[in-house]
């Protein structure tokens, strides 16, 4: 390389130099409509509590939630994804409140349906909010029998999507769960009910603050999902796994956890090129609220930087509990 104007010709501060011109060359950016919002619905009316994890986040009654998530509608959000906190009168052993049509997640499906908004609703599909135990299946001698917990999901899923469920989002990880969901839709007519299936979802220690949220973590006690849940230990397995799914007719994939996963995000993203999305779980949000309560961290800089570290990666979206505030600020 020769240096015949001074040294160097390349300087890379050069495009940084201004505002302007660091967003003129910016490669990715975050908006509303990559914000899908999870929340917690709860029994009763006019009641919101809070969650001591999730400080910010609440278990809204089904009134409440449906002014909560006009607001989100306003503000761009284009989906949530709801979550049902289930009285603990209504668990047994075999979850089988997730088929009752009129239980809180069919009900809070309706009333938010019912708003007419541009806006679609995602069915968590799994039994852990259901079960005595806390598990995301039955419960047999110890262990989560397959396909008999996947029979269940299909009527589970069949409920949802009676409910007006737009998005059935299976997080229970059984093998061949997506193609059999998929048949038990077609079968009634829910052709155009979409499939976002939790494709790769890892046992991870950063789900600890949903577990408090939906009150299944005493439920699960010291249970584990390693037998259903994938090893944080691997890449290719996950890749398998989204394989699977596709082949198996989901829609859309999506990576669990989010940050500490994003080279699997990136893997993904580039090897089938789907629609990704990927989940900054609960205990992720946890971590960022609770540094920047402690002054560590910047709250609006710190969660903007880790949206914008998921697209960056390839995500189309991210589920995220920072969703309203972040849409908020992106509208500022
Ligand atoms: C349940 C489910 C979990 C989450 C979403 N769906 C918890 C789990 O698998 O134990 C976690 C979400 C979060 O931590 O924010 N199948």
């Amino acid at each position: 390389m020769e240096f015949t104007a001074g040294f160097p010709m390349t300087r890379m501060r050069r495009v940084r130099q201004a505002a302007w011109v660091r967003g003129m060359v910016a490669e990715q950016g975050v908006s509303a409509q990559d914000l899908i919002w999870p929340v917690f619905v709860q029994e009763g009316t006019n009641t919101k509590t809070p969650i001591g994890s999730l400080t910010g986040q609440f278990r809204w009654s089904i009134d409440l939630l449906c002014e909560e998530v006009k607001k989100a509608a306003d503000l761009g959000i284009p989906a949530i994804a709801i979550f049902p906190v289930t009285p603990p009168e209504r668990k047994s052993a075999d979850g089988k409140e997730a088929t009752n049509p009129d239980n809180l997640m069919c009900r809070a499906t309706r009333a938010v349906k019912e708003l007419g908004l541009n806006l679609g609703v995602v069915c968590d599909v799994a039994l852990d909010p259901y079960t005595t135990h806390g598990h995301d299946g039955l419960l047999v001698d110890g262990r989560i029998p397959n396909d008999e917990t996947t029979e269940i999901l299909c009527q589970q899923a069949v409920v949802q999507a009676e409910a007006g469920c737009d998005i059935i989002a299976p997080s229970d990880m059984n093998d061949g769960r997506i193609s059999e969901i998929r048949v038990a839709l077609d079968e009634v007519g829910f052709t155009d009910v979409m499939i976002m299936s939790y494709a790769a979802k890892y046992a991870s220690s950063f789900y600890g603050p949903f577990r408090e949220a939906v009150g299944s973590a005493s439920n699960l006690g010291q249970g584990d999902k390693k037998t259903y849940q994938m090893n944080p230990a691997n890449t290719n397995e996950a890749l398998r796994e989204v394989a699977l799914d596709i082949s198996e007719g989901a829609d859309m994939v999506m990576v669990k956890p989010g940050m500490p996963y994003l080279d699997i995000v990136q893997r993904v993203k580039a090897t089938f090129g789907v629609p990704t999305f990927a989940y900054q779980v609960s205990g992720e949000y946890a971590m960022i609220t609770a540094a920047a309560q402690n002054g560590w961290l910047n709250r609006e800089s710190a969660m903007l930087e880790s949206l914008l570290c998921f697209k960056r990666a390839g995500a189309d979206g991210v589920l995220t509990y920072f969703a309203v505030e972040a849409a908020e600020m992106l509208k500022r």
